[in-house]
């Protein structure tokens, strides 16, 4: 079931090989159909994410056969529907996609995704534009403070702090009574996030780091962290927790393996677990989904608000990507159709 005029090319964003930026080119693509319980798209907006910049390096938890389409997560208009009544429900509605795992990303002018949680409705309030970066931060940002909650911890540690994901729990964390001990690495992502009302911000490239992160774990009891970073911030974060604490791993962005070391876990009663969104939303049913949905759409406006530093035509992705690469912090870079 189509709803307006469907052209049969489209502008894609390919892949050619896992060899990251490099292996990007641009092309005339066939616009995709939707098979049985799935919707085609039509793109208005698609971030450049960490997990986009690790899975062009062949680096993310899924790897499809070249070329490929990348793009993890966007927005747009579903157009047409493949058979089933999932789809039905669909068409015609504004919506946030996820198309991770496909290899026939958002990046393109036309995505086709699942009807059964590739994609979801969006709330009036909010534009395609924050639409299309609802899905993976907000919900990450969400499920941490669940998390928490359920943990009973009344404080956390939160390293890369300044991404938006961690600008996110920030906010969330002050409206829920949680506390942050965020960890950056360079002083003007301290400055960012104080400005913003954070109190505690701990610059990881200070030579007295790990005394600080230590003394500030100790006196607030903080038994959680939450690492994006891994390698050896991850024993860093073990060091300076107290006993019987956790660290969850929930991305590599040193592209180093997480370190630990025996007397952690075996004397200190310490963990390492890791965190990765898809398989967390799995452990929920649909109700809960839905739910969890509609209140971080209402929350899009302030607490879950990812900021735009820039935007692009998909013509234009390589130079984005590479403009990302070379600085993730400051909003984020979104690519959108020619307009
Ligand atoms: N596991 C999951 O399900 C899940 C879901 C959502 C997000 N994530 C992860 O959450 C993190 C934040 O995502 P985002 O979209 O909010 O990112 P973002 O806004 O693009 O920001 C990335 C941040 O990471 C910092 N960074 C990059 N490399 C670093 C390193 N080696 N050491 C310390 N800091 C580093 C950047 O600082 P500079 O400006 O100094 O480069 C920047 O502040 C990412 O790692 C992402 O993969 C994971």
């Amino acid at each position: 079931m189509t709803l307006a005029q469907v052209p049969s090319q489209m502008t894609a964003v390919v892949l050619d090989s896992y060899s990251g930026v490099e292996g990007l080119r641009v092309e005339q693509h066939p616009v995709p159909k939707p098979g049985k319980d799935e919707v085609l798209v039509k793109v208005a907006a698609s971030p450049i994410n960490p997990s986009d910049l690790a899975y062009l390096a062949g680096q993310y938890g899924f790897k499809n056969p070249p070329p490929v389409i990348p793009g993890g997560e966007g927005s747009g208009t579903v157009v047409a529907v493949g058979p089933g009544m999932m789809g039905r429900y669909f068409l015609g509605k504004r919506v946030a996609c996820l198309s991770q795992g496909t290899g026939s990303g958002s990046w393109a002018e036309y995505v086709v995704v699942s009807a059964k949680g590739g994609a979801l409705p969006l709330d009036q309030s909010v534009s395609l534009e924050q639409g299309a970066m609802s899905f993976v931060n907000p919900l990450t940002a969400y499920a941490f403070l669940e998390i928490t909650k359920k943990g009973g911890h009344k404080t956390i540690v939160l390293t890369a702090a300044a991404s938006a994901l961690g600008q996110m729990v920030n906010r969330l964390g002050r409206s829920e009574g949680v506390q942050i001990i965020n960890v950056v690495r360079r002083e003007a992502q301290v400055d960012l996030l104080k400005q913003q009302g954070a109190t505690v911000v701990l610059n990881s490239n200070e030579a007295d780091f790990d005394q600080k992160l230590r003394d500030v774990c100790h006196q607030t009891e903080a038994h959680l962290a939450f690492d994006a970073v891994a390698g050896s911030m991850t024993r860093q974060l073990l060091d300076a927790l107290p006993q019987n604490s956790k660290v969850t791993v929930y991305s590599c962005l040193s592209r180093e393996a997480v370190q630990a070391g025996a007397d952690h876990i075996i004397f200190e009663g310490k963990a390492v677990e890791g965190f990765w969104l898809g398989p967390w939303m799995t452990g929920k049913n649909i109700i809960q989904i839905l739910l969890m949905w509609r209140r971080a759409q209402k929350l899009m406006a302030k607490e879950l608000k990812s900021e735009i530093r820039a935007r692009y035509p998909f013509q234009d992705a390589k130079k984005a990507v590479q403009e990302y690469q070379n600085q993730m912090t400051g909003g984020k870079i979104l690519l959108r159709p020619n307009q």
